[in-house]
C-alpha cells in the first residue's frame, strides 16, 4: 500500500474551544494513524519560517501572533493520500467558503481563526514535518486491524 505523511496542527483557538479531540477523531475515523502528536508553543521565529512563504502578506504579523496565543496541539498523520484528504478534512481555508461537514465549516467563520492547518503538498509536509518534529517523536507502528480493514 503506498502511504504518506502530513503535517496538521490545531491551532490554538482550536485547542482553546476544546476542538482536540473532535479533530483527532474525524482523522482516526476516516482510517488515518497518528504518528505524532505533542502541544507546543514554538515561539515566533519557528512560525514565521513555517509561515516563511507568506512573509510578504499584509497578514502576516498577525498570523504569526494569533498562532504564538497559545499552545498548539501539533500532529504528524499517515495513510493513503492523507495530504489531500486531510485538507478535505479540514475544509477551505476561508471557513466562509469551506464545505459542510468540514471541520472549518462547522466551528469558524474567520479566515484568521480558522482552527486547523494542514500541509498543502507532499512535499511541504515533509518540509513542515521536518520543522515540527525530531525523527525520534515520529513513531512508526501498525494497527492490529490494518491487516483486515482499513
Ligand atoms: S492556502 O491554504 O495556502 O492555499 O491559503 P492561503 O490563502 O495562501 O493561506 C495561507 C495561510 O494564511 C492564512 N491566512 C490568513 N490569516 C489571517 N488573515 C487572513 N486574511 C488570512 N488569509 C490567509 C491561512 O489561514 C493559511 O494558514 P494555514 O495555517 O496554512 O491554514
Amino acid at each position: 500500500m503506498t502511504s504518506e505523511q502530513t503535517f496538521i496542527a490545531i491551532k490554538p483557538d482550536g485547542v482553546q474551544r476544546g476542538l482536540v479531540g473532535d479533530i483527532i477523531s474525524r482523522f482516526e475515523k476516516r482510517g488515518y494513524k497518528l504518528v505524532a502528536i505533542k502541544m507546543v508553543t514554538p515561539g515566533k521565529a519557528h512560525l514565521e519560517k513555517h509561515y516563511e512563504d507568506l512573509k510578504d502578506k499584509p497578514f502576516f504579523p498577525g498570523l504569526v501572533s494569533y498562532m504564538n496565543s497559545g499552545p498548539i496541539a501539533a500532529m504528524v498523520w499517515e495513510g493513503r493520500e492523507v495530504v489531500k484528504v486531510g485538507r478535505l478534512i479540514l475544509g477551505a481555508t476561508n471557513p466562509l467558503a469551506s464545505a459542510p461537514g468540514t471541520i472549518r465549516f462547522d466551528y469558524a467563520i474567520d479566515v484568521g481563526r480558522n482552527v486547523c492547518h494542514g500541509s498543502d503538498a507532499v512535499d511541504s509536509a515533509k518540509k513542515e514535518i521536518k520543522l515540527w518534529f525530531k525523527d525520534d517523536e515520529i513513531t512508526n507502528w501498525t494497527s492490529a486491524q490494518q491487516s483486515w480493514v482499513y
